[in-house]
């Protein structure tokens, strides 16, 4: 909220029980990794990683059913409610689900713990694999002078003595989780009142939860729910959210103001973020609220192709954060951070990138459960461009 840090907050659109494997997890975990670095090494300021998984399963759907060849039956709403699977027993809603979903974020969240503790995390290990992905990138030349700089830095740090081995806060890192609390009965049951400070409450399914886009009416149960823990809450806003409306909610949801608290996930579309989201900021600044801004270029730039996939150019991904970053500076505030819908596995989901994935290649790896995800390279990519923007706006 005062510009010290950065939020990098990623993973799948929907956690399934299919994808649900250690490797998933660790590659997941290794790309935002990867992303922190050049993020911290450009911006210079401390990474907060935040992942979508360990609990992402419930998804918001624009309609109640689906329609395939005249056959109607309830939309997917995640693996934690319903299958995916066009089929009337798929689609059930069972509530064994919710046992299981649980028991994967428990696993999920064990292993990252394992990960962000155990040494995996290293920061020669994370400068390896960066260094991996320069090699074969296809616009390497671009990065290459940044990695090497990252190089010298270690190098240098290195020849003083400090390395992971001597010091702690290079072999280990912090590593949070985060879903949207949609679906209320599963967030309440997980919610505990803190033992040693009676009178709080804590969501214990994540550590960060956030309200949709669709459920963020401010009588409506999400906001009342969220208003009544006191982890960190995200909440999206998109074209429809009304300056009022937001302001509105940020008193309900932070009434105390505390910076930290309340982060508002700008999703508008690379075409709507540059008309719509400056009133939103300007009235946040006008009023002295503490928010941290972030951007969701995901969720405003969905298109289908020809044949029916769901698909997001990665430019058009590109452009929003660049549009949202100049934005939210030329109002005073700070950029502070993005939402991204993205995954450790080599998967053909968003158009475009260093690789160029066309409208065709899409269908050799469209694994996603809803939303279409960038890739190991494509995330790696956008973490390389948002950190050239971000230092030539720390230098000017
Ligand atoms: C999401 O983050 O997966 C999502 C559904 O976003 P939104 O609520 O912004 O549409
Ligand atoms: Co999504």
């Amino acid at each position: 909220a005062e510009g010290r840090a950065f939020l990098l907050q990623g993973g799948d659109c929907a956690e399934s029980f299919k994808e649900f494997h250690p490797n998933n997890i660790r590659d997941t975990f290794q790309l935002i990794l990867q992303m922190a670095v050049v993020l911290t090494f450009a911006g210079k300021k401390s990474v907060v990683k935040v992942g979508r998984i360990a609990g992402q399963f419930a998804k918001p759907r624009s309609a109640p059913t689906e329609t395939i060849d005249g056959v109607t039956l309830p939309s997917y709403r995640g693996d934690n409610i319903n299958g995916m699977e066009f089929t009337p027993e798929a689609r059930t809603p069972d509530p064994q689900r919710l046992l299981q979903a649980y028991a994967q974020s428990a696993a999920t969240l064990n292993l990252l713990r394992a990960f962000a503790q155990g040494g995996y995390a290293s920061l020669d290990n994370i400068h390896r694999w960066m260094l991996g992905f320069v090699e074969r990138s296809p616009t390497a030349d671009r990065y290459k002078a940044m990695a090497a700089r990252i190089t010298d830095a270690m190098e240098f740090m290195e020849s003083c003595g400090i390395t992971p081995a001597t010091t702690p806060a290079l072999s280990q890192t912090d590593f949070y989780t985060s879903h949207e609390a949609l679906l209320l009965g599963y967030e309440q049951a997980m919610t505990r009142e803190d033992s040693t400070r009676p009178g709080e409450f804590y969501d214990t399914s994540a550590h960060m939860i956030w309200i949709g886009d669709r459920t963020r009416q401010p009588e409506g149960a999400h906001v009342e729910f969220c208003r009544g823990v006191r982890n960190p809450i995200g909440m999206k806003c998109g074209p429809s959210l009304a300056p009022d409306d937001m302001l509105k909610l940020i008193d309900i949801l932070n009434p105390d103001n505390i910076p930290g608290r309340l982060t508002l996930i700008a999703r508008f579309g690379s075409d709507k973020v540059a008309e719509g989201l400056p009133k939103l900021v300007r009235a946040v600044q006008k009023e002295g609220r503490k928010v941290v801004w972030s951007s969701d270029p995901m969720h405003g730039n969905i298109e289908k192709t020809n044949s029916g996939y769901k698909t997001r150019p990665f430019e058009r991904i590109v452009g929003e954060v660049k549009d949202f970053i100049d934005v939210v500076e030329s109002e005073g505030a700070h950029a502070g951070g993005v939402h991204l819908e993205m995954t450790g596995q080599d998967v053909t989901e968003c158009t475009g990138g260093a690789h160029q994935i066309s409208a065709m290649d899409l269908q050799d790896r469209y694994h996603t459960h809803c939303d279409p995800r960038l890739n190991n390279e494509q995330a790696l990519e956008l973490a390389f461009l948002l950190a050239e923007k971000l230092a030539t706006k720390r230098k000017s």
